[in-house]
């Protein structure tokens, strides 16, 4: 008997309402889109996270590449239930934040990436996520964690999330912050921004194409240059690379 495989290896998603837009004025005077995309659209977001993945500073490698394949799994049917949010300015990429809903309770917040910095582009973007899951989904709360000190300052400290730490969190197994509702509601009137509905001009902008971010994060120009190990004598993996790079070796 003849099996279609590909009927086993892809998840049925669940019916998820769509996040409606939203815009809002960054501190640069700029007006920002935070929209949905769809699977079609995942390909021209993919060849602006590749890069970060060897940009080390701020931990943009571990979450570049764990972006990467989640993305990936959402466009090739490999992940249940899952949504990714980008933040534009005039159609350029700055952000990308993805979750998914793990029951009609409990939504999982995966990542934020943020592609211009210095101006809370990141933190605006995680909020529309924690909106999505509180306000169009109806959950009770959300499952996060933070791979880095600057997403530990965000979520954690200016949410002031509650300690899940007996639910392991799909992101390595670590152990669970939650934003409950209780906690939304609270940050509501100062960290969730932004109006509805998007004028038409605006949103037809984001839409028309995703546009390569202007500023990313980039990797340094030299490894040692970045780091204390220039001058360190025991940084010799460091000097060992930069040799590479140079072709000495
Ligand atoms: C965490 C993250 C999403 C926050 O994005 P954001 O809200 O737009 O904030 P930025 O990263 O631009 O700025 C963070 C801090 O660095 C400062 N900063 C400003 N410009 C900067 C620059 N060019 N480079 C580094 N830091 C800068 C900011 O002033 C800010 O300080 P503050 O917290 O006192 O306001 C973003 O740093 C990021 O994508 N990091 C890498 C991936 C990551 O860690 N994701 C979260 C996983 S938990």
């Amino acid at each position: 008997m003849a099996v279609d495989l590909e009927k086993i290896l892809r998840p049925v998603d669940n019916p998820m309402p769509p996040f409606p837009a939203k815009h809002m004025k960054v501190a640069s005077g700029e007006e920002m889109v935070i929209r949905q995309v769809t699977r079609d659209e995942i390909p021209s977001i993919l060849q602006h996270v590749a890069p970060l993945v060897w940009v080390e500073r701020d931990f943009y490698d571990v979450v570049a590449a764990r972006v990467y394949a989640e993305l990936l799994a959402y466009y090739a049917h490999r992940m249940q239930d899952e949504y990714v949010l980008v933040a534009q300015i005039d159609g350029e990429l700055c952000a990308v934040v993805n979750g998914r809903m793990v029951n009609e309770d409990v939504g999982m917040s995966l990542h934020t990436l943020a592609m211009r910095r210095g101006l809370r582009i990141g933190a605006h973007a995680f909020a529309a996520k924690m909106e999505y899951h509180m306000d169009i989904l109806g959950q009770k709360e959300v499952l996060i964690v933070a791979e880095s000190p600057i997403g530990f300052r965000r979520w954690m400290i200016e949410y002031n999330l509650e300690k899940r730490f007996d639910v392991a969190h799909e992101l390595g197994g670590v152990p669970s912050w939650a934003l409950t509702r209780e906690l939304f509601e609270k940050a509501r009137d100062t960290l969730v921004v932004g109006r509805r509905p998007v004028p038409d001009e605006l949103l037809a902008k984001a839409h028309e194409a995703i546009l390569p971010p202007s500023d990313p994060p980039r990797p340094p120009e030299d490894l040692l240059a970045a780091t204390r190990a220039k001058y360190d004598p025991t940084g010799t993996a460091l000097v060992l690379q930069r040799w590479k790079q140079e072709g000495k070796v």
